[in-house]
């Protein structure tokens, strides 16, 4: 399971990349203005530097919503940087231009996926990626884990090469559901990936380990 980072803010970035443990990052318009980061030339340099930090794939969200004016965008962005994935929202002229996209060979992620069925068009358009929201389904109560379940079925009936990239995830429990189910990325916040190193067993077990080496010597 790759493990992308869900953030636009660079020192965490770093800091999941020094860890060892990243394959990516995803950002999206909201993460961006959260950083501080506006106006175009400042947000395409951001893009950059965030490449320039890491290994894999990152995400660069199109704000158009209209069939040319995502192409145009999508190709500037997909210049930027060989690591650059165009992140297209699941929409009619979104699907049309995955499919571009796809015939070009510049990768895509699908956003703003909620459905199997939206999930599926993604695949048929040729997405790299899709990223079914787990965390906003549960806000309204709908089963975000269900969704990715259905979307693996269905993605595995096919043999599609679309990676399953669960988003919208919130906490170390999503991140272990998804690896059981069988999602192929999680992005979600550093919270969530250092959450996974905790357990006070570990901790007990290591400061009586030390303890114990300091009584021997
Ligand atoms: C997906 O790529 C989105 O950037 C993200 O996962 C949304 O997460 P949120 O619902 O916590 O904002």
């Amino acid at each position: 399971m790759k493990f992308f980072i869900d953030t636009a803010n660079l020192e965490q970035i770093k800091e999941a990349q020094a860890l060892g443990v990243l394959d990516g990052v995803t950002t999206n318009p909201s993460l961006m203005a959260k950083e501080g980061i506006t106006g175009e030339k400042n947000i395409l340099q951001h893009y950059v530097d965030i490449c320039n930090n890491v290994t894999g794939d990152v995400s660069a969200e199109v704000i158009a919503t209209d069939y040319d004016s995502i192409i145009k965008e999508g190709e500037a962005l997909a210049k930027l940087h060989a690591q650059i994935v165009v992140k297209v929202p699941m929409i009619k002229d979104g699907i049309k231009a995955i499919r571009y996209f796809y015939d070009k060979g510049i990768k895509t992620n699908c956003t703003l996926v909620f459905s199997a069925g939206q999930a599926l068009l993604a695949a048929k358009a040729g997405a790299t990626y899709v990223s079914p929201f787990i965390g906003r389904l549960e806000d309204i109560s709908s089963d975000g884990l269900n969704l990715i379940d259905e979307i693996r079925l269905i993605y595995d009936n096919y043999n599609f090469n679309t990676q399953i990239l669960a988003a919208s995830v919130r906490h170390t429990m999503h991140v272990l559901d998804c690896a059981k189910i069988g999602a192929d990325v999680m992005t979600g916040p550093l919270s969530a990936i250092v959450g996974l190193l905790k357990h006070p067993l570990t901790d007990s077990g290591l400061a009586k380990f030390l303890e114990d080496h300091k009584k021997g010597n």
